[in-house]
């Protein structure tokens, strides 16, 4: 809809405003919906295009990030608040549209006090409802009554009736329950955009709109928003769908892949996605054709294959016999099937059959195969009986494992040659087909029947076949770049596929029925759309794709079901026709219209396009080798790519990308970050995603946003954990967002005078944002809009912000000095300022019930089991608040201080628990007051006479007589610990009552 002819828009207007994310995001709300996007696994929108992307950022997450830079913040945050959360779609109104099911009129009216019913619906026959609700339905006289809404009832009122509906639940439940935005996305914010525009002078009806404005009255014309580090694109996306204009690149032409995917095939037209399904079903017809001509996927009895189990076998050095190595021999699960060995005396070999619907207790019996463990982390070994003699040899000895002082570590595996696709005969290691999933279409029906055989002289013929085609093609298939050729280059994960097999090239991770059925994929793939499904196929079907037996499963997974490279024993092998499930994408449809986009493959400091915003997440001491792991599918595409990757550097430059966190990590970050500075308008913003949280986080950051010539305007901590980070149990995983803008001016200052400037500027910060929590309190319900960890994060964020506003400290060059390079261990000037800050941000935080000057006194270890006990006190128990804070008070390892370290059931040892724990010189609360407060909080709980109490109590507090305060501090914990534990733990709470009215009580002298 175009603007209204009486809406003037000021170009500009807001060129100098403060962004809204410099001043407020609303963490919490906003940490509920990018875990419910987290756990949506498949349903994630960008996922199908290549489930093999480790860490996306979520999309809600990126979403919040661009429009909090675009958004000013007024001198009403409170309305900036209640706006922005409308346009997350986090408000009331919009989770009427986000709920599963809309109320009914009927609903409403049995259930609410509506005062006249007919402000809001007519009913037929009319007359018969009584004028207020709610309406007993079960009267007589009703039954046949018909209601509907109004027709000048608007969208806005209907929904703020129906909020009335929805349950009054905390706001993660009501998020669990709801859809995400993006699911509603056509109709979620139809309510909105009246109130949006009152608030920001715009004149805007849908997203693209309000975003051209915003961008106009900032930056004078419609934003562009760039992304060096762009990975799967989930940042470019989401800066396209909202509307900007885009720049995206990275180093990694995987990554280039997926983010242009993103564009073109999820943001793609509908007629594109008509032309690209056609395109699909037609390459999966001529993938088809050509194995139905080979006759190697069919029976001839009307089956097909669907999936194939294969194992590695093995010489036994022991006996001489030949053992498959099949660590599980269980088939399916849900069949009952399990494979069975029948050993062939003559030919010292087993026989494999299969046998489906055998009982409980065979299956059980079949899950121990011939890989057994004594126990986890313990070495494998190959287990078989001959003529009742159970024979064992570790996996490490028949790999011929040795450990050589010169040349390292080592085996006896053949190292393969470029040629080989298969094992030599006298290789350690041989391969073998060991089972066969089997399908054949229901007559008249669209379903299978299924079932598994166990290898026949027919199939071997059939595998046969497959060989002798890979064989005579390989080398030609290889040069004209539809298989892989490429070397496996030693590295972190890439060792581990020629150290554990003796593979050398990549096209060795895959055996001849995977290199025939990709290969014809990746041949007759000619497009850019379908070349993406080309990277799913190496994906779904190579030697790491390990078999499925779970009940309801049977399925080969995935390679990349975790980041690195590992070897099976045993593993599965798809048909094309199961392959081409993946190959299809069933990918979401999201239409990008009239957006301009650009994807570049570059590495970061390379960067030449100009852009008003840059949201990045750069690989900060990232966990994932992005470099060696895409390697697996650059060797699928690098030699024909289609046109329009044909530009980008098909190799993954592993000694230009950056990782890890030492020397050559900061420069290469400092390189980009300095670049995107140089290209962005004086007025531009940037948001850099940090998932990793490395104790020197804040110092290396401010050493690059220093050397950038950037300083920061905020920070926030938004929890973006997953589910199976959650199983772990103790590891939480959260995001940090650090704001920046180009540092202006070349201000000089002083140590002294920065101390008293830092604690100014973090207590308004911490004023600020407790402020807004008041005021939020009729819109959030009984909820916070910032925890106290948030608002911990914020006061770091305010310490950065005045340090890194400065050039020249105590007269050192701050850019210089972050670049300098450092000696191990070595503390910096710019580690002191920060711990400094850090200081600081934490002497704000005084817990409630605590004097400030002796807050100021305790060690960490003190203040963190103060603070946490506080926060429990409150009902927070999620693991990230502990590390966050451990972090932040400087408590070397907190976990000797916890109860339980379950992710989402986190406490502190409760006094009793401790016991005499933690009292001794290696403890961070040895000597302390609080300790020996819970010492004797623990004799008092355990009926130790009070003397004696009040005796361990002098011996473990030091000075306790001649130093009047810590006797003060005594009183005052235990008072502390008595409020605080009141619903927590009464006993403990009554034990910390007695102690302090003891230790009052006690005659001095
Ligand atoms: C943490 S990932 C980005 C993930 C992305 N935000 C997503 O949601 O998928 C970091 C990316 O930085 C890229 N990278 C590493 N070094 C680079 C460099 N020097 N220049 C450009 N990109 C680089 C990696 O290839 C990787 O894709």
């Amino acid at each position: 809809m175009p603007p209204s002819s009486s809406f003037i828009l000021h170009p500009s207007s807001l060129a100098n405003a403060p962004a809204l994310i410099e001043r407020l995001l609303p963490v919490q709300k906003l940490s509920a919906e990018a875990y419910k996007e987290q756990m949506s696994n498949q349903g994630k929108t960008l996922t199908a295009l290549g489930s093999y992307w480790k860490g996306r950022k979520p999309l809600i997450l990126n979403k919040a990030c661009i429009l909090g830079c675009l958004l000013p913040a007024t001198d009403n945050p409170k309305r900036d608040l209640e706006i922005f959360e409308k346009l997350m779609a986090m408000d009331d109104e919009s989770f009427v549209a986000r709920w599963p099911r809309r109320a009914k009129p009927r609903e409403i009216l049995a259930t609410l006090s509506i005062a006249r019913i007919a402000d809001y619906f007519v009913s037929d026959p009319p007359l018969l409802l009584p004028p207020s609700a709610p309406v007993d339905w079960s009267k007589p006289e009703l039954a046949g009554v018909k209601v509907r809404w109004r027709d000048d009832v608007s969208e806005l009122e209907r929904r703020q009736l129906e909020v009335q509906m929805l349950p009054p639940t905390p706001y993660r439940q009501r998020v669990e329950a709801a859809k995400r935005p993006e699911e509603v996305m056509d109709m979620v914010h139809v309510h909105i955009w009246e109130a949006v525009n009152t608030h920001l002078g715009t004149d805007a009806h849908s997203f693209p709109e309000l975003v051209e404005q915003l961008g106009l009255m900032r930056f004078g014309h419609r934003p562009r928003i760039g992304d060096t580090f762009c990975g799967s694109g989930q940042i470019p996306f989401e800066a396209a769908r909202l509307g900007c204009d885009v720049y995206a690149s990275d180093l990694n032409p995987v990554a280039c892949m997926l983010t242009w995917g993103a564009f073109h095939i999820v943001g793609g037209s509908p007629d594109s996605r008509v032309e690209l399904e056609c395109q699909q079903r037609q390459l999966i017809e001529q993938v088809q054709a050509e194995i139905d001509k080979l006759g190697v996927e069919t029976d001839g009895h009307g089956w097909r294959t669907k999936a194939f189990l294969y194992c590695v076998e093995v010489r036994c050095p022991q006996t001489g016999w030949m053992v498959p190595l099949i660590p599980s021999l269980i088939i399916s699960r849900g069949k009952m099937a399990i494979a069975e060995l029948v050993p062939d005396e003559k030919r010292k070999r087993y026989d494999i059959s299969v046998r489906t619907g055998v009982s409980q207790d065979d299956v059980e019996r079949a899950a121990k195969g011939t890989v057994r463990t004594d126990g986890r982390g313990q070495d494998p070994y190959l287990f078989h009986a001959v003529d009742g003699v159970e024979y064992r040899t570790k996996i490490s000895t028949l790999r011929g494992d040795f450990r050589d002082k010169e040349s390292g570590n080592g085996n006896k595996l053949r190292q393969w040659e470029k040629s080989d696709f298969k094992p030599r005969p006298e290789d350690i290691f041989q391969e073998r087909l060991y089972a066969i999933h089997w399908m054949r279409a229901k007559p008249g029906k669209k379903t299978f029947d299924y079932e598994f055989r166990a290898v026949t002289e027919a199939d071997l013929k059939r595998e046969q076949t497959v060989e002798n085609f890979v064989s005579q093609h390989l080398a030609d298939w290889q040069a004209k770049g539809w298989l892989p050729d490429m070397r496996i280059e030693p590295g972190y994960n890439t060792d581990q596929p020629i150290r554990e097999r003796g593979w050398t090239h990549w096209h060795q991770l895959f055996n001849s029925r995977q290199l025939l059925v990709n290969g014809l994929f990746n041949r007759y793939s000619t497009t850019a759309a379908l070349k993406l499904g080309v990277n799913q196929a190496a994906n779904w079907n190579s030697k790491l794709s390990q078999w499925h037996s779970s009940p309801g499963v049977d399925a080969v997974n995935h390679t990349f079901y975790n980041q690195a490279l590992n070897t099976f024993l045993n593993y599965g092998t798809r048909s094309s026709h199961y392959l081409s499930k993946q190959v299809e994408m069933d990918c979401k449809s999201f239409s990008l219209l009239q957006i301009a986009t650009s994807v570049r493959c570059s590495s970061a400091e390379s960067l030449e396009e100009k852009c008003d915003v840059f949201v990045t997440d750069p690989p900060y001491g990232d966990a994932v080798n992005y470099d060696e792991i895409l390697e697996f599918f650059i060797a699928w595409l690098r030699k024909n790519p289609p046109a329009e990757f044909a530009d980008w550097v098909w190799d993954s430059r592993r000694s230009l990308a950056i990782k890890g966190d030492g020397e050559d990590f900061r420069r290469g970050m400092v390189a980009a970050y300095q670049r995107m500075t140089e290209c962005m308008p004086d007025n531009g913003i940037q948001v850099i995603m940090f998932t990793h949280q490395s104790g020197s986080l804040w110092a290396d950051m401010a050493n690059i946003v220093w050397a950038s010539g950037l300083q920061v305007t905020a920070a926030w901590y938004v929890v973006t954990e997953t589910e199976s980070a959650m199983r772990e149990g103790s590891y939480v995983k959260g995001t940090v967002l650090l704001v920046l803008r180009k540092r202006s001016g070349m201000h000089k200052t002083t140590r002294d005078d920065l101390a008293w400037e830092i604690q100014e500027e973090v207590e308004k910060q911490i004023r600020d944002l407790t402020g807004l929590n008041q005021e939020a309190k009729g819109l959030y319900r009984d909820e916070n809009v910032f925890e106290d960890a948030d608002i911990q994060m914020a006061g770091y964020a305010a310490a950065l912000r005045v340090l890194t506003r400065y050039l020249i400290i105590d007269g050192r060059d701050m850019t210089a000095e972050a670049i300098r390079p450092r000696v191990k261990g070595e503390t910096t000037f710019v580690d002191g300022l920060i711990a400094f800050a850090v200081d600081t941000a934490n002497q704000c935080l005084v817990p409630q019930g605590i004097p400030e000057r002796h807050w100021k006194e305790f060690t960490g270890a003190e203040r963190f089991y103060l603070k946490l006990l506080d926060l429990e006190a409150k009902g927070l128990k999620t693991l990230d608040n502990y590390q966050n804070f451990a972090k932040a008070f400087k408590v070397r390892d907190f976990r000797a201080l916890m109860g339980s370290q379950r992710a989402n059931e986190a406490r502190l040892r409760s006094a009793v628990e401790f016991g005499k724990d933690e009292m001794s010189e290696g403890s961070e609360l040895h000597q302390s007051v609080l300790r020996a407060v819970l010492y004797s909080m623990m004799e008092l709980a355990k009926n130790v006479d009070s003397n004696d109490v009040l005796a361990h109590l002098i011996l473990n507090v030091p000075d306790y007589y001649s130093n009047q305060t810590q006797r003060e501090r005594v009183v005052e914990l235990a008072d502390y610990l008595a409020k605080k534990l009141e619903t927590l733990r009464p006993d403990e709470a009554s034990a910390a009552r007695v102690l302090r009215e003891m230790v009052k009580n006690q005659r001095l002298g």
